[in-house]
């Protein structure tokens, strides 16, 4: 496909300008990506310095898995031969994890086995079947390791530790001194490496008042949307889904507010108020904030049935819980906002930079043929290359991750 490709390159000169742009704009910019931080981990470090379970390390527990059930028949089985299994239980549970836990797992092998001469990984404990953690633990779902090194030398543990992060583990926590901690991310947040979408059952209007749940909205649709520039809620034509993803489920932060409440993935964003006392404060003082990134106290934008037609109102953050849910749907309309379970959302996530997304959208916003795409279901190709060079040009915190 020219056309995609000549779009990309565009986009990443945007990208690119954009980032000399914020280059300029603080120290913190200037610090060198590939600096290498062999510290070792010091007893009870943990890396990052959030709890295990926040967005911004392995995320929140899915639920415990149980042996023989269809999510127990996902996770893999790691038979690698560079890597010592405990197998106290011998059943082939510490062999049992995710993919990406594996995948993690195998990496730090290797750096194992060139720091240190003669010596390998062993893995303790990997998926937990007999109920031996605490309640909520990652090891019940196969996302968590302990390990050492195949010599049981103690001293080498903080190392160990600092060769599980570059190895890109999500959390790692020198827990004891006899072992290291080291957990990922569940598998499912493909979807939210690329974008932030909403459950399957999650509500939108259309023009004659009908409310539709999510699964049921098609391209060519319109529905209650808010223009960006005048702050007023339109009907807008959705023209295309950037991921659609009936089958899989996860994690959702459930956002309650005084009037409504909407359930998204952490790295979708949606607009708060930073000025409730203003008649028009969509258009001049909305910021637009990550899902996971909100909290109580701050003000959501609902909108109102007036006598005509919608008006827009802030709404008090009641409470942000996490809930599990169905199904990953991200519409885009042609005003890059959409109103679910009347809040008003964003179209995009990931990209930290609401205004700089919908921007990066514009070719595709603007040019029908870009939006072919050989199967309607999945995440769509302009999505993906945004996420992608987004991950390579954008400052990191600007880019969240899964
Ligand atoms: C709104 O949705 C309902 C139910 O899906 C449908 O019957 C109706 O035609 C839609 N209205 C418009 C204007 O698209
Ligand atoms: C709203 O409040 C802020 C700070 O409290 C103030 O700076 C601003 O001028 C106010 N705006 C209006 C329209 O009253
Ligand atoms: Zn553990």
């Amino acid at each position: 496909m020219p056309h995609s490709k000549r779009y990309v390159l565009l986009l990443t000169n945007f990208l690119c300008v954009y980032m000399v742009i914020s280059c300029g704009s603080g120290p913190r910019y200037g610090t060198r990506p590939n600096q290498r931080n062999l510290r070792p981990l010091l007893r009870q470090q943990y890396v990052p310095h959030v709890s295990e379970g926040t967005i911004g390390a392995s995320g929140p527990s899915e639920g415990r898995i149980y042996r023989n059930t269809p999510r127990y028949r996902k996770l893999e089985r790691n038979y690698n031969t560079d890597i010592e299994f405990e197998d106290r239980e011998r059943d082939g549970s510490d062999r049992t994890m995710t993919k990406r836990c594996k995948d993690k797992v195998n990496l730090l092998s290797m750096l194992v086995k060139n720091t240190w001469a003669g010596v390998s990984l062993k893995v303790i404990e990997a998926w937990d079947g007999d109920g031996v953690h605490r309640k909520g633990s990652l090891h019940y779902e196969g996302r968590a390791v302990d390990i050492k090194t195949s010599d049981n030398d103690l001293s080498k543990n903080g190392l160990l530790a600092r060769l599980a992060v570059e190895s890109g583990f999500d959390w790692v926590y020198y827990e004891s001194k006899f072992y290291v901690h080291a957990s990922v991310r569940a598998d499912n947040s493909d979807a939210a490496k690329y974008g932030g979408c909403f459950d399957g059952v999650s509500e939108v209007r259309n023009e004659s008042g009908s409310v539709i749940p999510m699964n049921k909205v098609n391209v060519g649709d319109r529905i209650l949307a808010v223009d960006r520039t005048t702050g007023k809620p339109v009907f807008s034509e959705v023209i295309m889904f950037l991921d659609k993803q009936p089958e899989i489920g996860g994690s959702y932060i459930e956002i309650r507010s005084q009037l409504e409440t909407i359930r998204l993935t952490a790295n979708h964003m949606l607009f708060i108020a930073t000025q409730t006392n203003c008649s028009n404060s969509f258009s001049a003082t909305k910021r637009a904030v990550f899902a996971g990134d909100i909290f109580s106290g701050q003000y959501v934008y609902t909108t109102i049935q007036a006598r005509d037609g919608f008006e827009i109102q802030p709404s008090r953050v009641e409470s942000v819980t996490t809930v599990t849910g169905d199904g990953l749907y991200a519409p885009l309309t042609a005003h890059g906002t959409v109103v679910v379970d009347g809040i008003v959302a964003s179209c995009y996530g990931v990209i930290g930079s609401e205004t700089l997304a919908h921007a990066a959208m514009l070719p595709i916003r603007s040019f029908p043929y870009l939006r072919r795409t050989n199967s309607d279901v999945g995440i769509h190709w302009y999505a993906k290359s945004l996420a992608e060079i987004a991950r390579i040009v954008l400052p990191h915190h600007r880019f969240k991750l899964h």
